[in-house]
């Protein structure tokens, strides 16, 4: 089994994920995309309960992009009906495995609907402590960067905030993920290599992982896989390889 190989106490605290090619497995199999994104359910499942027992504190699924809007009506509508779905399916089985629910973008601009249920999920979850789910939303960094930016703007002007105490820690809490450590791992499964507008400040120093497993394949196994892949490399943070390698903590 993979899991003999993780390295329990160098675990990444956040892994982030950009959930992809569920419309290309739909195509693979002469169905609509839209059985892509139903099948893609389990894969999320999958990839929660993984996470949850080995004790990753924060996992951060990229959902639906600002961009997606663009996309048929018809797909856009079954995904925002999907989500509503799952988080209702869901609640029971995230509250007994101890696991909060969160959500980072734009939620104002989510149908009514979908809003209502999510903010329920994450009403009802509250209390859980064991791991935070986090679901990226209409969700889009340019506009978060730049709601930050606004916001920070606002409370310089209104004399709330000094401009020489600015920081990179100080704009880090005007961001959604305020009160969320940086994911130190981020996971893109289809072959696609980008980001895609995805936790552009937090992923500064992530360490990126692609696989062309399509996302309604992907499961605990290739969970586990990336995460031994992070676990052997080298993260140097602009320092030289002798400087962060294990023979020479006195650096
Ligand atoms: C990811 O799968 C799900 C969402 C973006 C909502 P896609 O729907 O992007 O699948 P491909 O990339 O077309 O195969
Ligand atoms: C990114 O996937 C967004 C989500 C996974 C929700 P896309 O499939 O929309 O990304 P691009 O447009 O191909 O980069
Ligand atoms: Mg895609």
């Amino acid at each position: 089994m993979y899991t003999d190989q993780i390295i329990y106490s160098k675990l990444p605290r956040h892994i982030a994920i950009i959930m992809d090619g569920n419309g290309r497995w739909a195509k693979e199999k002469g169905k609509p995309r839209v059985f892509g994104h139903k099948s893609g359910v389990t894969a999320v499942r999958e990839v929660t309960e993984a996470a949850a027992e080995l004790g990753i504190e924060y996992l951060t699924l990229y959902a639906f992009s600002t961009e997606n809007w663009s996309r048929p009506t018809f797909e856009v509508n079954a995904l925002m009906t999907l989500l509503v779905e799952t988080v209702k399916q869901e609640l029971a089985t995230l509250n007994k495995n101890n696991i909060r629910l969160k959500a980072i973008g734009d939620l104002s601009g989510l149908p009514k609907k979908t809003r209502e249920t999510l903010l329920q999920g994450i009403e009802m979850t509250a209390q859980n402590t064991r791991m935070t789910l986090v679901l990226a939303l209409n969700y889009s960094s340019r506009w978060e960067i730049v709601e930050a930016a606004k916001k920070m703007a606002l409370d310089v002007s209104e004399g709330n905030l000094n401009i020489d105490a600015v920081n990179a820690d100080v704009f880090s809490g005007y961001l959604n993920t305020k009160d969320i450590p940086d994911p130190e791992l981020m996971i893109r499964t289809s072959g696609e290599h980008r980001i895609s507008n995805y936790l552009l400040w937090q992923a500064a120093y992530a360490e990126l992982y692609f696989t062309s497993v399509l996302w309604p394949d992907f499961r605990k196994e290739h969970f586990y896989q990336a995460i031994i892949d992070f676990q052997n490399r080298e993260r140097r943070f602009g320092k030289t390889s002798e400087q962060v390698s294990e023979r020479n903590l006195e650096n």
